[in-house]
């Protein structure tokens, strides 16, 4: 028998095998479940006491025995026992070691399975606290940045071709509001992660009269899970979490591109600052924006989670089963990954430079404001289809002829269309372009003002609630 008797040992006669005991264990990586565990104990305590399981004495010496276990850990000074396979059974055998026979009762009306999901739900909604924190900090970076460039001229691309011109505020805002939509789903998640398994104990409850409403309240729980076999058995928070951070990574993957091409030589319209990039052990004049290329990178891994967790949970029949400990490590590693991008995203934006005449240059090439020539002549009565026609002919004579299309001259420009005026130039510039875009939702930077500013009031409520 192996030196640490199992808490379950009482129906085996030969001991396990010791490859098998390394395989099946889970310590090495749910042992961060910990600070839950211990918090899911002490509650589960009180409630105990408070239907007269445990007498006030017992409740006491648990809850400082838990206290001095989770004082223990915080030090490093904990001694994890594969042998005792997994976090719960890790910290019930020391408690017992601590405090003798009231140890031993904890358990009463409870099951690792109702405990662990309880655990995992703990972390979880701590966590997408902690992350939603990141994804406002990343959006007030956003919005100081948008309003300071509210005016600056970029080239817009479809196929990343040169389309129309944009303030690059603008840009900025349309970031904004991928992480607001974010955001809301993240809270919208932690609804369903914030209910209680607890008292589910193995699959169909417990003869003992647990007030669960209680423990729930105790952790801050909306409620306790309705129905035991699915509170043990259900992982789609866990895997609604990982959606959410998928389209979250995915997010930060198309800012990740953009900023990596902006730092090109090729398109000059940002520097990044050189606390976040790195350099080459060979090409002297490298600075690479290895930040936002990682963060890319990273992507792939969250999504491959997202997966793994799928996969997981796809055909497992009711009620919990062993597959459900392997929810642990990705979910833990999507956590980490995320924030981390969150994280790293947040800190860099405020120090990013623009290179205002870089993106100006950028958008003068490219015939940006051939929409703005047919939109007038429009104006001057021309069916759209013709003007596009029109002005399709007028870029030819630009491309021609190396000139955009406000280095035409009237007279060139008037046999293409008699209805072409010398008002014409005003419409011609990039500044005339955007600014005539001033519907809500528009790029004029008076929109993007309005805007900067609905999105900081969203913020101030956000951050009330
Ligand atoms: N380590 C296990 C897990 O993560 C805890 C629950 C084990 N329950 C059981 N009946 N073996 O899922």
């Amino acid at each position: 028998m192996s030196s640490e008797p199992k808490p379950w040992a009482g129906r085996f006669t030969e001991a396990t095998d010791a490859f098998v005991e390394a395989f099946t264990a889970s310590v090495d990586f749910d042992k961060r479940l910990a600070p839950y565990d211990i918090r899911g104990s002490i509650a589960h305590a009180s409630m105990l006491k408070r239907i007269g399981v445990l007498n006030e004495e017992e409740c006491e010496t648990i809850t400082d025995g838990l206290e001095q276990i989770l004082a223990e850990i915080e030090r490093g000074e904990f001694s994890w026992s594969v042998k005792l396979e997994d976090v719960h059974m890790n910290i019930e055998a020391r408690l017992t070691e601590r405090i003798g026979e009231a140890g031993k009762k904890l358990h009463t009306g409870r099951s690792r399975n109702d405990q662990v999901a309880t655990d995992v739900r703990l972390y979880l909604r701590h966590e997408i606290d902690r992350i939603t924190g990141e994804i406002l900090r990343f959006q007030q970076a956003l919005l100081d940045l948008a309003e300071r460039e509210a005016d600056t001229i970029m080239p817009g691309f479809t196929h990343l071709q040169v389309a129309q011109p944009v303030t690059f505020g603008h840009h900025l805002l349309a970031w904004c509001e991928m992480l607001a939509r974010d955001y809301e789903r993240l809270l919208d998640c932690r609804k369903r992660v914030n209910v209680m398994p607890l008292g589910a104990a193995a699959l169909a409850g417990t003869t003992f009269p647990l007030d669960r409403f209680y423990t729930a309240e105790l952790l801050g729980f909306d409620r306790p899970a309705a129905n035991s076999l699915d509170a043990v058995s259900d992982r789609d928070f866990a895997i609604e979490f990982t959606a959410c951070a998928s389209l979250i990574m995915m997010h930060l993957s198309r800012f990740s591109e953009e900023l990596i091409l902006w730092t090109s030589a090729q398109f000059g319209f940002i520097d990044l600052p050189d606390a976040f990039c790195t350099g080459s052990s060979i090409m002297p004049q490298k600075k690479n924006p290895d930040v936002p290329e990682l963060v890319r990178g990273k992507s792939g891994r969250v999504f491959g989670h997202l997966m793994s967790l799928l996969i997981l949970m796809k055909s497992q029949p009711l009620a919990y089963n062993k597959d459900n400990q392997e929810d642990k490590e990705p979910l833990f590693d999507t956590v980490d990954t995320l924030r981390n991008c969150l994280r790293a995203f947040a800190d860099m934006m405020p120090h990013v430079r623009p290179n205002r005449d870089g993106m100006y240059k950028s958008a003068q090439k490219g015939y940006a404001t051939a929409t703005d020539l047919a939109d007038y002549l429009v104006r001057k009565g021309v069916p759209f289809r013709d003007a596009h026609e029109i002005v399709g002919k007028a870029v030819r004579l630009g491309i021609e002829t190396g000139r955009d299309l406000s280095q035409l001259s009237l007279t060139e420009l008037q046999q293409l269309s008699v209805t072409i005026g010398p008002d014409v130039f005003e419409i011609l510039t990039l500044e005339g372009s955007v600014s005539a875009r001033k519907h809500f939702g528009g790029t004029a930077p008076e929109q993007v003002r309005a805007a900067v500013k609905r999105a900081r009031q969203r913020l101030e409520e956000v951050a009330k609630t």
